[in-house]
């Protein structure tokens, strides 16, 4: 993230997903003594915690609001960041809190509300959408091929006893496809799925990056973090329509009917750029993160 974003004394940088703030440290360091970071994350619990941690060596070098990044270039200057990052997901904290509902390893309230100001939770979709509605967001967001069958599931457990618990939830995915030599746990995807579902990830990824480009400067660097395909598939989208010379009408790209104009990004790196070895070992949740960086033309 450091190579890619390359922050010097005297840049302005933006980070909309703060989080623990290590990131926002990183960079605050790198571009001693004179960076700037703008930050925001939509979980007021992180806020404080990075409000505190950059206090205490970068006091006077950062602005940090509670928010959704889509929203970052309503109080970020246009054309004023020398890079952006978004470091997508949930963070380690999130997860490894049980009463925040994110974990099937924990047992907690089925909530998944990155921002607790939000009413919509977990359970408000399982306990209230219909089976169809359901097995769509395990489909979309889950890319779960048992869609259907999670979702009936759900739906007749619900008629016995409310769905109210991460456990409860765990242990029902368990019984429609019992685990057996599988890699990964049968709740993982309906967990994921769920929580992409109850906090609009998609959604707000798609304005964030749209936010991003307009506070990038031309030359600024947006350093984007993936954790799984659906959002490398909308920084892929993203990308396709930003760094294309031409526009086309209507929906479909008719060659002749091409119009030339500016691409507004460029690749820095197209390729997903991988944790390595050393990084795994300390950190093994980063182990399906991905690095991608464009440059604003
Ligand atoms: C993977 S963590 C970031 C960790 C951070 N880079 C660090 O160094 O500690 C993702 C964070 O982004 C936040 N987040 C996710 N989507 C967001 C959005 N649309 N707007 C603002 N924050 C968001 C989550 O609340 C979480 O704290």
């Amino acid at each position: 993230m450091l190579n890619a974003l390359n922050p010097q004394p005297g840049g302005r940088y933006a980070d909309g997903t703060l989080g623990g703030a290590g990131h926002a440290a990183s960079i605050l360091a790198a571009s001693s003594p004179t960076g700037w970071l703008s930050g925001c994350d939509r979980d007021g619990g992180a806020v404080e915690m990075a409000k505190k941690r950059l206090a205490e060596k970068f006091a006077g070098r950062f602005e940090v609001r509670r928010g959704n990044f889509a929203e970052l270039a309503d109080w970020i200057a246009e054309k004023s960041c020398d890079g952006v990052l978004l470091d997508l997901g949930v963070s380690s904290p999130q997860l490894d809190t049980a009463g925040r509902g994110f974990s099937f390893q924990l047992d907690g309230p089925l909530d998944m509300r990155m921002d607790d100001r939000q009413e919509l939770t977990a359970a408000d979709l399982v306990n209230r959408e219909s089976a169809e509605a359901l097995a769509e967001i395990f489909w979309e967001y889950g890319d779960e091929r048992q869609s259907s069958r999670f979702a009936r599931a759900i739906v007749r457990e619900r008629e016995v006893k409310k769905m109210e618990t991460t456990r409860q939830l765990a242990e029902l995915c368990e019984k429609v496809s019992p685990r057996g030599a599988k890699k990964i746990h049968p709740a993982t995807k309906i967990f994921q799925a769920l929580r992409i579902a109850v906090n609009g990830e998609i959604e707000s990824l798609k304005r964030g990056l749209d936010a991003a480009v307009k506070i990038l400067k031309p030359g600024g660097r947006l350093a984007l973090i993936t954790f799984h395909s659906l959002e490398v598939r909308v920084v892929r989208e993203f990308a396709a329509e930003k760094t294309r010379d031409y526009t086309f009408p209507g929906a479909v790209d008719v060659p002749a009917l091409r119009q030339p104009r500016a691409p507004q990004l460029k690749w820095i790196s197209r390729k997903a750029i991988l944790p390595g070895d050393e990084e795994l070992r300390t950190n093994p949740r980063a182990r399906s993160a991905q690095l991608r960086v464009l440059e604003k033309t």
